[in-house]
């Protein structure tokens, strides 16, 4: 398997539950590498230029509207198989789809604060991580057992 990296937002309502050390841990405890960690309060030019492909979609203004409403944590996920794997641990979309003991099944409430964002292919990863993070802002490491 290939090492990869991936994006991952913690939206506002995992910082309002207090879950930013949770939810890290689980990527860790999984093998997903945080290499780059920023908060952030997006402005709404931000928010839209980040989900431009859902422009015309009728959800993109509430969207746009809750990942503006309070800060987010912006990180760059590295490990083996990065995207399908953060995609596994996050859950389906919807929390009421999602299997038990993902990330959004035990904390997101609905579709729109679902509490973490991540690429859904490495195209996109690419594109999304080069959109919050400069090369420079990539810190590699690995966990020594
Ligand atoms: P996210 O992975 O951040 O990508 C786009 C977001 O739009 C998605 O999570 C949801 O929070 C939100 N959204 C709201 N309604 C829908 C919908 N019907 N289908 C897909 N995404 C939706």
């Amino acid at each position: 398997m290939a090492i990869e990296r991936t994006l991952s937002i913690l939206k506002p309502d995992a910082l309002e539950k207090g879950a930013i050390g949770k939810i890290i841990s689980r990527f860790e405890h999984a093998g997903l590498i945080p290499i780059a960690v920023r908060l952030q309060h997006l402005s709404t030019k931000e928010a839209e230029g980040f989900y431009a492909v859902h422009k015309d979609r009728p959800f993109f203004k509430d969207l746009v509207s809750f990942m503006t409403s309070g800060p987010v944590v912006l990180m760059c996920l590295e490990g083996e198989n990065a995207v399908a794997k953060n995609r596994e641990l996050m859950g389906a979309t919807d929390p009421k789809k999602a299997a038990p003991g993902t990330i959004r099944a035990d904390f997101a409430k609905s579709i729109d604060a679902n509490t973490v964002h991540g690429s859904d292919s490495l195209e996109n990863a690419k594109v999304e991580v080069s959109y919050f993070f400069r090369t420079t802002e990539l810190f590699s490491y690995s966990h020594k057992k």
